[in-house]
């Protein structure tokens, strides 16, 4: 009887097993082709951002923060060339051996790169070449995906990580390629559109946000990426840490109100700035915001994506510097947040706080560092954002300017105080 049980078991056991196995494959089969699908959407959106742009406005590069658009078409092409095509594709051989030099960005386990500082030199290769190597790179990713998709192979160990994390930072460039040719086309005294405004925009009066305070508990709260979906290595591991008992604003910072504190001289006190950011201003002369210029009037205006617009007073003020958040903020009578009182405001305020995800980055005053028990991928991607824990400020939250489907609670983007050319705002916070 126990051996007749033990078959009846192992027989079921076996049916279980099959059963799984298929419900797997059907998964990875979905998945794989939901991949697929991304990967065409994801590259094409790359391709969409230059469309209304020449070729001599994909190759400028404004200063050296910012890349030319040429260079983040062929650099995200790149990514997938050095750690996919490389490692995964049967035969390999490079597009063209001298671009694995040319589009490195920072990855010194890749081995030599071209300065930074420079990419604007690169009148060779023409964008039609970039544009080729983008073609040859897709189709050959594209064989890859697609014999997964078929089910002719299991994804090598690996691949399937390296996919995610291409598609996700070829999404961070196209941010960066928009504040890019925006710095970029701010520069030209004919003050040029990248797009013309939509006309659901024209019509479209801002909404008027009350600035309200959340208050929030002291106590013990837990930050941190633990699962599931895509995250950067930096946002893990979720971890605890204590916060004070704290109030939150409702939305952020609006242009009438950082107006006020640009016409109360708010630029010209000293005892509002951090000494670093008094210096940073008092050298590059700053009186306002990056992209503000007065108008005939006497009042404002704003250059955009849509060229110079008048000064919304009831949208998001953008484009600030750690330093002129910061200087805000006490002149407000407040503060920023750190990291750990934005992520549990954010999530405890989900509908009813305003303007966390899609409006501006926001400043938080915390270092950019290592979380408790961080630890970055081996080989050349743990290149990817360890390395920069130091000397910068988290942002969190996401702005017009990012991808759809890119922004989560968790996501820390991180730049340097001086940094304004960013869609950075502020949201402040005062003592609970
Ligand atoms: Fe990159």
């Amino acid at each position: 009887m126990r051996h007749e049980t033990g078959v009846a078991d192992a027989a079921m056991e076996a049916a279980i097993d099959a059963v799984i196995d298929a419900a797997i494959q059907e998964v990875n089969h979905r998945a794989h082709g939901r991949m697929s699908d991304r990967f065409r959407r994801v590259r094409r959106q790359s391709r969409a951002i230059a469309e209304p742009l020449s070729a001599e406005d994909c190759c400028v590069q404004s200063m050296p923060d910012a890349s030319p658009v040429k260079w983040h078409l062929a650099h995200a092409t790149w990514f997938f060339e050095t750690f996919i095509l490389e490692r995964f594709e049967p035969g390999f051989r490079a597009f063209h051996p001298q671009f694995r030099v040319l589009y490195n960005s920072y990855y010194e386990g890749v081995g030599d790169r071209f300065p930074r500082a420079q990419r604007g030199l690169l009148t060779r290769p023409a964008l039609d070449e970039v544009l080729a190597y983008r073609a040859d790179v897709d189709h050959r990713m594209l064989l890859l995906i697609d014999a997964l998709e078929a089910g002719e192979h299991a994804p090598p160990e690996g691949f399937m990580e390296l996919l995610e994390l291409g598609l996700q930072h070829e999404q961070q460039h196209q941010e960066l390629m928009l504040t890019d040719i925006k710095h970029l086309l701010s520069l030209n005294p004919l003050q040029p559109a990248y797009q013309e405004m939509p006309e659901s925009l024209r019509i479209a009066e801002p909404a008027r946000l009350p600035l309200d305070w959340h208050h929030i508990e002291a106590g013990v709260v837990e930050i941190g990426h633990d699962g599931p979906g895509f995250c950067f290595d930096n946002e893990k591991p979720r971890h605890r840490q204590f916060v004070e008992a704290y109030q939150c604003a409702s939305r952020l910072v609006n242009n009438a109100e950082y107006c006020a504190f640009v016409e109360a001289g708010g630029y010209r006190d000293a005892s509002l700035w951090l000494s670093e950011g008094w210096e940073w201003k008092r050298q590059l002369k700053l009186e306002y915001p990056i992209y503000w210029q007065r108008d005939a009037a006497g009042g404002w205006r704003e250059f955009t994506e849509y060229g110079l617009q008048p000064l919304e007073p009831h949208r998001a003020a953008v484009h600030l510097s750690y330093y002129e958040a910061d200087a805000y903020a006490r002149w407000a009578g407040a503060r920023l947040l750190t990291e750990a009182e934005w992520e549990h405001a954010a999530d405890l305020l989900q509908g009813c706080g305003r303007e966390f995800f899609g409006v501006a980055w926001q400043w938080t005053s915390s270092s950019y560092a290592p979380y408790a028990g961080y630890v970055p991928p081996a080989g050349a991607v743990g290149e990817y954002n360890g390395k920069f824990m130091v000397n910068q400020y988290v942002l969190r939250g996401s702005s017009s300017a990012t991808p759809l489907n890119h922004a989560r609670l968790t996501y820390r983007n991180f730049f340097p105080a001086c940094a304004r050319w960013q869609a950075s705002g502020i949201r402040l916070a005062r003592a609970g």
